[in-house]
């Protein structure tokens, strides 16, 4: 088969760079290897960047997301039990995040995606990627596990295929460079059938540990709670994980968190990653394939969709006007953007949770780092501008 760009991978970086091609006349293949319903499922954060949602609209791909989504003013910040509003909206200039999660986004590009002729195939095995050094790259797959080798020939390939994928392996090691920061804790995260607690996103250290609390819908709530990375899920009855969240949300002032049914629950460990540089001859990463970022920021998906408007931008100039130096720069491009992203998800990560690494001097510059959002407004606009997402230079 033959296509202008092979893309690996069905998430964020890859549809929204299938939804961008289309706009501009290049044609593309997707592959992944999970299977519709997979992508379609798999729970993730919920906030998309004031930019994400015009660029979703702009597709034609809004409709849903606009009856279904909830629009945010601002966030809370919460410590010694007391809650702090930070006024995104009034703070930017009138710009606001939405809260849709992941899997309905991805739903809502796939369905689009399909409905134009677009081609994507999914539950493919053994990709492999070559050529990327010449003028012809080429991706090998099976469809299935026993299926026969088959292969995309194309101009260009994008590794849009998450930490684990081929992609980034495509860069030999001598080109590259990683950069990693562990985490020494994770996130329990958890979907109950339970009517909302408060009006927006609330961001809790109490001392004890991190807690969010954020929203799916009018009737289900998305709640996570600093853990042990490598903790067993088995640890965690509802009865404990209620209480913790109690403990963690809890103020003075009467408010009380409504509890439900817990339908989903499960661990995640927390990382930063960079991968320089994102691109080797013909082969250009975007997304989780390139960097990731700790989700205290909620920054994973809009930095995907960044690098992929880049992406699109950079092949379009290539395409229409045989113009190569977007496409040269692409890396160095979205570094840019990707390291400062990495350093607000890092300082939301270690203003908010307890580290027991840390010493107690450290603990209480977090508690005055959140304090000066409250008290200055330089500090609360710093966060707020980082939020809705930097503009793109
Ligand atoms: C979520 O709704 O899942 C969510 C919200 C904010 C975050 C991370 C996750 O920073």
């Amino acid at each position: 088969m033959r296509t202008q760009v092979g893309i690996i991978g069905c998430g964020p970086a890859g549809l929204f760079l299938a939804h961008l091609l289309h706009r501009v006349g290049i044609g593309c293949v997707i592959i992944e290897s999970r299977g519709r319903q997979d992508v379609e499922q798999t729970i993730r954060a919920g906030v998309l960047e004031h930019w994400v949602v015009e660029l979703i609209k702009e597709l034609g791909l809004g409709a849903r997301m606009m009856r279904e989504a909830h629009v945010h003013d601002g966030i809370t910040l919460q410590w010694n039990r007391e809650r702090h509003h930070v006024d995104i909206n009034g703070l930017t200039g009138g710009k606001r995040n939405i809260v849709y999660a992941q899997h309905e986004v991805l739903k809502d590009l796939i369905a689009g995606s399909l409905a134009h002729g677009g081609e994507i195939i999914f539950g493919v095995g053994g990709t492999t990627i070559r050529d990327v050094e010449t003028d012809h790259p080429a991706i090998d797959f099976r469809r299935d596990e026993t299926g026969a080798l088959e292969t995309i020939y194309c101009d260009y390939v994008v590794g849009a295929d998450g930490f684990h994928g081929p992609g980034r392996q495509a860069i030999p090691v001598s080109i590259r460079t990683e950069f990693q920061k562990i985490y020494p804790f994770g996130w329990l995260g958890i979907l109950t059938s339970a009517p909302r607690s408060w009006e927006e996103i609330i961001y809790a250290n109490q001392g004890d540990g991190f807690a969010l609390l954020s929203t799916r819908s009018p009737e289900m709530q998305r709640l996570y709670i600093q853990c042990n990375p490598s903790d067993d899920i088995a640890n965690w009855p509802d009865a404990r994980i209620w209480e913790q969240l109690q403990a963690r949300l809890g103020t003075d002032d009467g408010w009380s968190l409504t509890e439900g049914p817990i339908v989903q629950k499960g661990i995640i460990p927390l990382r930063s990653f960079v991968c320089e540089p994102m691109q080797y001859g013909r082969l250009f990463l975007a997304g989780d394939a390139a960097h990731i970022v700790p989700p205290t920021g909620a920054k994973g998906l809009n930095l995907a969709v960044a690098d992929v408007l880049v992406l699109s931008r950079a092949l379009e100039a290539k395409y229409k006007r045989n113009s190569q130096d977007l496409l040269d720069r692409y890396s160095a491009t979205c570094l840019r953007r990707v390291w400062k992203a990495e350093r607000f998800s890092w300082y939301m990560t270690t203003m908010l949770h307890r580290n027991e690494h840390e010493t107690d001097f450290e603990q209480r510059i977090h508690f005055a780092d959140l304090d000066l959002v409250r008290t200055s407004e330089a500090s609360a606009r710093s966060l707020a501008e980082n939020y809705v997402g930097l503009p793109f230079d």
